[in-house]
């Protein structure tokens, strides 16, 4: 059975002050210790968060990362630097970073190698845009990405990863993805994963949903046989709608 695992993508948003605040209110009344919780601050606010949630089950996770160790990379964090302020976690390849900053199948490769080196877990997006779906490309689309992000890595390193599926028209948008087009993708990357490894290892890799993600519906999302948890932008921002979906 696999652990659902739920995140919280803060994007460009929040101050110091409102991402203690809003990671207090998520502590203090995070109970559901059978789902797994990841705050992903931006990175000025990862170690104001850390402050409120060490000691705690809640998981830091950074919204990035870059492959070299250090060195003159102006604007870059290394992962060395993310475990340092005590991130146990961090987002590669979303989809805004694919769509305004240039990062390739083969950015994410090396990011996720790096992240696995410094023992982060990854969660990997994937997902296609609204054209990419029009046009009957999305499991093609998606089977790219996944192999990009995969290649190299061995069956002992790909287990470690979570896996986002956030379909890009979905981001944002206020428009979900039904539970059966979601289903429909989440079996199809386990599928991938199980040829590509094994049966074994697909069975046990954790796939979230994201995109447009809410308290009112994320349970019949959840319900899904493939959707293992959610990666959740907006929704992520107040405490209360954040833990109604973990609690869904
Ligand atoms: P929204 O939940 O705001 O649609 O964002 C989803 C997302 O991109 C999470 O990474």
């Amino acid at each position: 059975m696999r652990k659902r695992i739920v995140a919280g993508n803060w994007k460009m948003n929040t101050n110091i002050e409102q991402a203690v605040r809003l990671a207090q209110d998520i502590k203090a009344q995070y109970d559901n210790l059978a789902v797994d919780v990841v705050l992903c601050p931006p990175f000025t606010n990862l170690y104001a968060v850390h402050r409120v949630i060490q000691g705690t089950p809640i998981w830091l996770g950074a919204q990035d990362l870059y492959w070299e160790e250090n060195g003159a990379y102006t604007g870059q964090v290394s992962a060395g630097m993310l475990t340092a302020v005590g991130c146990q976690s961090v987002i590669i390849g979303h989809s805004e970073r694919r769509q305004f900053f240039g990062e390739t199948d083969v950015s994410v490769n090396k990011k996720i190698k790096k992240a696995l080196e410094y023992k982060l877990t990854p969660i990997v997006c994937v997902g296609e845009t609204l054209e990419e779906r029009e046009a009957a490309e999305t499991e093609t689309v998606v089977e790219k990405q996944m192999k990009g992000a995969l290649s190299g890595l061995s069956a002992a390193d790909a287990a470690k990863l979570v896996i986002a599926y956030e379909p890009v028209w979905a981001i944002g948008t206020g428009k979900v993805a039904t539970p059966e087009q979601a289903q429909v993708v989440h079996r199809f990357i386990r599928t991938f994963l199980a040829e590509l490894y094994s049966r074994e290892l697909a069975d046990a890799i954790r796939i979230q949903y994201g995109g447009s993600m809410k308290p009112e519906n994320a349970a019949e999302l959840l319900a899904q046989p493939d959707i293992d948890g959610g990666l959740i932008g907006g929704a992520s921002l107040k405490a209360d709608s954040f833990l109604r979906i973990v609690n869904a």
